[in-house]
């Protein structure tokens, strides 16, 4: 049996702010456990739930490197084994997460003591599977400092990238000092980008954390086949570019699934009406009547109502959305938004809210519950990212039976096939240029096909809900790919 440590800084039901937290705290569950051992390790966060953390038992604690306390807690749930690496002063707070400047101290402690801790923990995994920037320092340890130690002799590591935009840079100064790692780790084309301004001095040079996982790890992975190429271009490869395609030959795009217990209309606790494919209609209905009514909208079957359930930030298109705001609502279409994120676009939408009311909800909080509600609830959702490297709401709509309306880039673009008239084919609209008159577009054909054509409209919602979008066929991918290494 292979075993596998998956390392992250974000797990459902654990903590959340975006997807990865669905991908990590689902993906373990979808693999064949009589093949794989799948583990998955963590900060313990303060502001992990209660329940969670009374079940937690003490296994271990030591000091690292003689100075610093690392506790390790482990916790069974649904038959996955997790274990949390305890540290009052680096993750005593309440959010997962602080500022660049503090967080790369926290999670290259994070990636030390996950290393650390294994000897102690009597697991030893053959395969570290990290995700994103907070974990990518492991593979860079792993092969440096931990080098010497035979325990760690032939552990093969795994980068997924799950956003290129958070890498962890610093200055090469600041990220030596916290993380401990060797001169040579600092060579321009490690984690030090080979295009780096000469006089600026070596302790200036910009680092990045993210890029030392792509360096030293065994392969990288991301989130769909699309940003797998997308990331090799200068324009979305966020300065890492160089790197991803001098790893190209070991980089592959596995695009992401939802967990499928989770989001199921069929039996979902937190939604009104419960609904499947055959009464698709009148359960989305039904629940779009409730959704108005708990938000103080216009009761209205007939509004086509659209739904944004995102972080609120650059990344997801939002700019586009506020240059056609006026034009959605005097063609008498909804909006409702549940999201966070950066002041400026929370204070849009809530500028909406005020300016029609009785069409555009801004719910501007973080709720699990209304999220499910939006996804039965709305008759589309859009999802318009500049760029999106899987994409998890588009997925999620399309099992609530809800229409994705989005901008064709990375994982949009491979789950998302556009409504075909003529030969009635697709299961959503998509656009190809970054454009606000592009997204109006987009969204008054879905809009006109929605109230002229509801057959079609149901043929869509019909394909939509009968793809499999589950882990099934990328779970397999993963499987694959941990058996070759
Ligand atoms: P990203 O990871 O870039 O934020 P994804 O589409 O991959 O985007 O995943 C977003 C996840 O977070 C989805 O599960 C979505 O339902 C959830 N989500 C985002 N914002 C909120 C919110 N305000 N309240 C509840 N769930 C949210
Ligand atoms: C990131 C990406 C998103 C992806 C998610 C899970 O946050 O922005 O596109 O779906 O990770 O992989």
């Amino acid at each position: 049996m292979k075993k596998i440590l998956f390392v992250a800084s974000e797990c459902v039901p654990f903590v959340k702010t975006g997807g990865l937290a669905d991908v990590v705290g689902s993906l373990p569950k979808y693999l064949d456990r009589t093949r794989y051992d799948v583990r998955v390790i963590l900060p313990n966060y303060h502001s992990i739930r209660d329940s969670y953390r009374k079940e937690e038992r003490v296994l271990y604690y030591f000091q690292m490197d003689d100075r610093v306390y690392v506790g390790v807690h482990e916790l069974v749930l649904d038959g996955i084994v997790y274990y949390f690496i305890d540290n009052e002063r680096y993750f005593g707070g309440y959010v997962p997460y602080y500022d660049m400047f503090q967080d790369l101290e926290r999670f290259a402690y994070f990636s030390k003591a996950v290393l650390s801790c294994l000897p102690l923990i009597g697991f030893r995994p053959d395969i570290i599977h990290c995700h994103d920037w907070q974990s990518s320092l492991v593979p860079v340890y792993l092969n440096t400092v931990f080098q010497g130690d035979p325990f760690f002799r032939g552990i093969r590591t795994i980068m997924t990238i799950h956003n290129l935009r958070f890498q962890g840079n610093w200055d090469v100064g600041h990220i030596r000092w916290i993380s401990g790692l060797p001169d040579e780790c600092f060579m321009p084309g490690r984690m030090v980008s080979p295009f780096q301004d000469r006089n600026v001095g070596f302790d200036g040079w910009n680092c990045s954390m993210l890029r030392g996982g792509i360096v030293y790890s065994d392969y990288v992975t991301t989130v769909s086949r699309t940003y797998a190429q997308e990331m090799q271009s200068p324009a979305f490869g966020e300065g890492l570019d160089d790197i991803l395609n001098w790893r190209s030959d070991r980089l592959l795009g596995i695009v992401n699934g939802i967990d499928y217990d989770i989001w199921n209309p069929a039996c979902d606790d937190a939604i009104p009406v419960r609904y499947g494919i055959d009464d698709v209609s009148a359960g989305k209905t039904a629940n779009k009547r409730a959704l108005q009514h708990e938000l103080g909208l216009k009761p209205d079957d007939g509004t086509f109502t659209l739904g944004i359930v995102s972080r609120l930030t650059d990344q997801k298109g939002l700019d586009l959305v506020d240059r056609i705001m006026d034009k959605l609502c005097f063609r008498g279409i909804g909006l409702i938004v549940l999201g966070t994120g950066d002041r400026h676009f929370e204070n849009m939408f809530r500028y909406y809210q005020d300016k029609f009311p009785c069409q555009v909800s801004a719910r501007i909080m973080y709720s699990d519950d209304l999220a499910h509600r939006i996804y039965a609830g709305v008759d589309a959702l859009l999802v318009p990212s500049a760029f999106e490297p899987c994409g998890l709401t588009q997925l999620i709509a399309l099992r609530y039976g809800t229409v994705p309306i989005v901008h064709e880039v990375g994982g949009l673009k491979d789950t998302v096939e556009p409504y075909n008239e003529y030969e009635e084919r697709g299961n959503g609209f998509s656009f190809a240029g970054y454009t606000s008159w592009e997204l109006l577009d987009r969204i008054d054909h879905a809009h006109s096909v929605y109230r002229d054509r509801p057959d079609s409209w149901l043929k869509i919602q019909k394909r939509g809900m009968s793809e499999d979008n589950s882990w099934k066929m990328s779970g397999a991918e993963y499987q694959d790919l941990y058996d070759i290494l």
